[in-house]
């Protein structure tokens, strides 16, 4: 099966910014690269050259670098009150919306993600969570504490805390949400008060380029916000090593992960990562299986299986294993998978032909082990990076099918036969970033809930994101989280005063 592609009239305000190649944000100007480099971004639902992007290496992070820096220790910024900040952050957030249709097309665009969905979730989760850290930015505060001090006999004094920014942050983003994983990563940073380096994914460059053309629209100083496109063996590296970065904000694989702690390391600079999953999505017998298979079809196949959270190990009850399957399964080949420009796709194609060949080869090796695919199973020929949403069973839990992140659309579905059976099975991960349970029996849900080495756990529902909920992983799959109140604790540090009265 191949996918029809027909002629689709896009955004105008989306195809003028493709039009251009298109230059990177260091301290207020937009630049080339240092080198006079590009590179290409491709359009994942055709395979072809979209735009040219400024390449960023290590001579553009290090301007970009000084920026932020003169922004932080010298600049307007500095001394702007938090209430001045918050009114940025809000208009940031109200220029966005007036934007809505020009980001949708350009995730699509670049990501290949459905259209109908970067217009509903996308861009209004990146608008609610910059409108959530705004609210945040006058509310930063520190205490009072009474103090003893044994060996000074007979003192007083007045001690107190203050919440400071943490500086400098240098912020490497993935391609999967790449407008959204900017908002979850500048709101905070800027709430707080700090100044960044954002890098976004080599994959998906365009949306936080033209954000960072809404931030200076705004009117933050020059310096705040910088936007260094380029590959992560380089820009990235290079920003992760910076010795005048104070702290750096990764999401995207745990191995990289890994090699971000290490270079962080040098100037021991504060770390926060936000890396794999495989989440197991459970559902008992005496669920409403309706809703549970509808659910365990959107915890999987929702933006392709390119979710850190994606439920990808579907243990189900064994009386109900089968029927559960067979609907899981018959969801499946209903999905329209196709162009996200396409108003009636429902799923569009993987973000780079690199994602779809670690995908397929998953598939080949999970068949090779043994599983069956009682849907899907295959790519999908033609151009575009399109491959089927895919059910597996039959798999071992030793598998790596069952243990590694595929990041594609691709569930395995496991039996299980008592919740004591399921927990260290579920557990037996080096992953733990969320979990879903599916059943009428609240106790059992509230206790299996507790029991879950995981960041997240959803109860009859999957994917339930909000600015105000903490999201993060337990394990491999990260330190500290992001969003809500949490999140500020890794932009700020607490600075203790005291006073002798
Ligand atoms: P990746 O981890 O290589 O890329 C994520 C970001 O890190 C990109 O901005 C990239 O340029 C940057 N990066 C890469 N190497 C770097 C380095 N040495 N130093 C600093 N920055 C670096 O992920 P990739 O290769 O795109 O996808 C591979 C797998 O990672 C996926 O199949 C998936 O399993 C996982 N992944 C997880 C994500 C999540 O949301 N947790 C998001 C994207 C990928
Ligand atoms: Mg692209």
């Amino acid at each position: 099966m191949g996918i029809a592609v027909s002629p689709i009239q896009i955004d105008s305000n989306a195809s003028d910014f493709i039009s251009k190649p298109r230059k990177m944000l260091i301290d207020g100007k937009w630049v080339n690269a240092a080198s006079g480099k590009t590179f290409p971004t491709y359009n994942p639902a055709t395979g072809e050259v979209l735009a040219q992007v400024a390449e960023g290496d290590r001579a553009d992070i290090d301007l970009a670098v000084q920026a932020a820096r003169r922004a932080f220790d010298s600049g307007p910024w500095s001394r702007l009150t938090p209430s001045e900040r918050g009114k940025l952050v809000w208009k940031l957030a109200d220029l966005l919306e007036e934007h809505i249709e020009e980001f949708a097309t350009l995730e699509t665009l670049d990501n290949g993600k459905p259209l109908t969905v970067a217009r509903a979730a996308d861009v209004p989760l990146a608008v609610d969570m910059f409108r959530y850290m705004a609210g945040w930015a006058t509310k930063l505060e520190g205490t009072t504490i009474p103090i003893s001090v044994p060996y000074t006999p007979g003192a007083q004094y007045h001690a107190y805390t203050l919440r400071e920014p943490v500086g400098v942050v240098g912020q490497i983003i993935p391609w999967n949400f790449p407008l959204l994983m900017a908002a979850w990563k500048l709101g905070p940073a800027l709430a707080s008060g700090c100044t960044v380096v954002l890098k976004p994914a080599e994959q998906t460059p365009l949306s936080a380029l033209r954000l960072g053309e809404l931030i200076m629209e705004a009117g933050f100083p020059d310096g705040v916000v910088n936007v260094v496109p380029g590959y992560g063996e380089t820009a990235g590296a290079a920003l992760a090593a910076h010795d005048q970065v104070d702290k750096i904000a990764f999401t995207g694989s745990t191995e990289v992960g890994k090699l971000i702690v290490h270079a962080a390391a040098g100037n021991l600079k504060k770390v926060s990562l936000e890396l794999g999953g495989k989440s197991p999505n459970v559902v008992f017998k005496d669920a409403d299986l309706d809703t549970a298979i509808a659910g365990a079809a959107s915890a999987i196949f929702f933006n392709h299986g390119q979710c850190c959270c994606a439920g990808s190990r579907l243990y189900v009850e064994r009386p109900v294993f089968d029927q559960v399957v067979e609907g899981l399964s018959a969801k499946a080949k209903k999905i329209n998978v196709g162009p996200g420009l396409d108003p009636t796709t429902h799923m569009g194609p993987l973000v780079s032909e690199e994602q779809l060949q670690r995908v397929c080869n998953y598939l080949e090796i999970g068949m090779a082990e043994g599983a069956k695919a009682t849907s899907g199973g295959r790519k999908i020929g033609g151009k575009g990076y399109f491959v089927e949403p895919t059910v597996l069973v039959d798999t071992k839990d030793y598998m790596k099918v069952v243990q590694e992140e595929i990041f594609g659309p691709v569930v395995a579905a496991i039996p299980f036969d008592s919740p004591e059976e399921l927990l260290p099975r579920a557990n037996d991960t080096v992953y733990g970033l969320a979990a879903g349970i599916w059943t009428k029996d609240i106790s059992k849900a509230h206790r299996l809930a507790a029991s879950l080495r995981a960041g997240t756990v959803w109860i009859n529902c999957y994917n339930i994101f909000d600015a105000s909920l903490p999201f993060g992983g337990y394990k491999q799959s990260g330190w500290g989280r992001e969003m809500g109140k949490d999140v500020l604790e890794l932009y700020t540090q607490t600075k203790a005063v005291c006073a002798r009265l």
